[in-house]
């Protein structure tokens, strides 16, 4: 595949002009008051990074930003495509908001990422949401300002949809959600094509970011004071193989790890077809690489996964689990599971039920087949009903959550270093995260947050568990 086009610098000053314009624009029309904005994100981190990264430009063009709609002067919604029920979502709340602009005909609504790849989503917003004056997709975010000042100036809906799938846009000013966790995206879009899956019609095709470009911000974040920093792609084996000097993504990893600093290095996703041997030793060698394996296998029938175009089977995965069990020390392991695929029977089903008692994941992130216009998947024949899928989803919740529940109590007693997250508003108690990523309940004071812990674990109760601080 040929290198991606970085487009850096030069895209850089001239949006840098268009929001230097948003500015004064909002100077004239709030008269000095500072403009507000409200940004909703659905779907994944990827989501969440390119929201931060419109939260940057938004900075930079005056904005501050509210938890609410009701007072923004500028709502966005970055949107998900990959089930059904995350598109109904966002139409719902879209459409709650046509009051909202009745009352303030000032504000600007915009609607943008994955699901606005879509054509037939583009064209639903077109006609059926006419207070919506700005859609764009994932591959428009770069020129985001220049959309949103000649939104601002012509008073015209705009709608674009990209497709230029080879380039790469750096230097695009980002403004963090977390101070001490952090996403760090080192790839974009995906070429694997599962056959149900939406992402790679949305995302276009793997690019890899230079890995000079991630190590300095890595470093920046690590400076800064980031204690948990996840490198996001969606297929993060194939990192690098693209670019001028191939890079492995085990030795990417690697490197980030020999920064100095307190902190914990996370990836996803892995796809289980290229998890290298490689990958496993450095996660296992590392000083600061969480013991955590997220490797989605989908389905633990071999028929369904090849239906799926997944390119392994199951005895690969369970290779790839041995040899991540033998060298990572209590290593984490978890996964995405669909269940009802089109053709899907009880049968094939009971061997991805087979599969999770064989592995014992720490956690699960279980869905119910949804058909994504478009894909292969959705014009396969599908006889299971409804109903019958929801049995069966119920009956793999109750696996995992047994199996979950019997590896937490065997934590009971041990020690764990935590990373304290939040105060839960309602008991005051803290939560914190093992570096296998579960959850700790802990009772402290708030100003932990933020900081490493070690801590006794004294209770398991289900998939959580309470411990106190050593
Ligand atoms: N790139 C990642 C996952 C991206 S989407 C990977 O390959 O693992 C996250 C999860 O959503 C997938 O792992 C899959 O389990 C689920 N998913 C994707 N498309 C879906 C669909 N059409 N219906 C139900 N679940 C889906
Ligand atoms: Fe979708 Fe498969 Fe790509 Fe993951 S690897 S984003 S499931 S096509
Ligand atoms: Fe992520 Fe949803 Fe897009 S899962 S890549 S936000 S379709």
């Amino acid at each position: 595949m040929a290198q991606p086009v970085i487009v850096a610098d030069q895209l850089s000053e001239k949006q840098s002009e268009y929001m230097q314009l948003i500015a004064e624009i909002m100077e004239i029309r709030k008269r000095g008051e500072k403009p507000l904005a409200y940004i909703r994100t659905y779907g994944c981190q990827q989501n969440v990074a390119d929201s931060e990264k419109i939260k940057g430009m938004l900075v930079k063009s005056g904005f501050d930003f509210v938890d609410a709609p009701d007072d923004a002067d500028f709502i966005l919604f970055n949107t998900c495509a990959v089930r059904e029920h995350a598109e109904d979502r966002v139409f719902g709340n879209v459409g709650a908001l046509k009051n909202l602009k009745r009352k303030h005909p000032q504000i600007l609504i915009a609607l943008c990422g994955c699901m606005m790849e879509q054509e037939h989503i583009a064209k639903r917003i077109y006609n059926s949401f006419p207070f919506v004056g700005l859609v764009f997709g994932t591959h428009s975010l770069h020129h985001f300002p220049e959309l949103m000042y000649n939104s601002l100036v012509n008073g015209k809906r705009i709608f674009e949809r990209g497709n230029d799938d080879n380039k790469l846009y750096e230097g695009i000013p980002v403004r963090r959600d977390g101070v001490f966790k952090g996403w760090l995206p080192i790839m974009y879009g995906c070429n694997n094509f599962c056959t149900y899956c939406i992402v790679p019609y949305v995302r276009g095709r793997e690019r890899s970011r230079e890995k000079g470009v991630i190590l300095s911000e890595a470093r920046e974040m690590i400076h800064s004071g980031y204690k948990d920093i996840t490198l996001l792609g969606q297929n993060v084996n194939s990192y690098g193989k693209t670019l001028s000097e191939p890079v492995s993504f085990a030795s990417l990893l690697s490197e980030i790890d020999s920064i100095e600093g307190d902190y914990w290095l996370r990836f996803m996703t892995s796809h289980p077809k290229d998890c290298s041997r490689e990958l496993i030793d450095t996660i296992a060698l590392g000083t600061h690489i969480s013991k955590h394996l997220h490797l989605p296998f989908q389905s633990g029938s071999d028929r369904i996964l090849k239906l799926m175009n997944r390119h392994y089977d199951r005895k690969k995965y369970m290779e790839t689990i041995e040899y991540a069990k033998k060298q990572i020390d209590g290593v984490s392991l978890t996964s995405d599971i669909i269940v009802g695929f089109p053709g899907e029977t009880y049968e094939d089903f009971k061997e991805t039920l087979s599969l999770i008692r064989e592995v014992a994941f720490t956690s699960l992130f279980t869905f119910i087949y949804s058909p994504r216009v478009g894909t292969p998947a959705a014009s396969m024949d599908d006889p299971i009903s409804a109903e019958e899928k929801g049995e069966w989803f119920r009956e793999l919740l109750a696996v995992q959550e047994e199996i979950a529940a019997k590896r937490c109590s065997s934590m009971v007693g041990s020690t764990e270093r935590v990373l304290v997250e939040e105060v839960k508003e309602k008991t005051g108690e803290l939560n914190a995260r093992t570096s296998g990523n579960i959850i700790v309940e802990l009772t402290g004071d708030k100003s932990l947050t933020g900081t490493f812990q070690n801590v006794k674990i004294t209770q398991a109760r289900n998939w959580i568990l309470k411990g106190e601080i050593i």
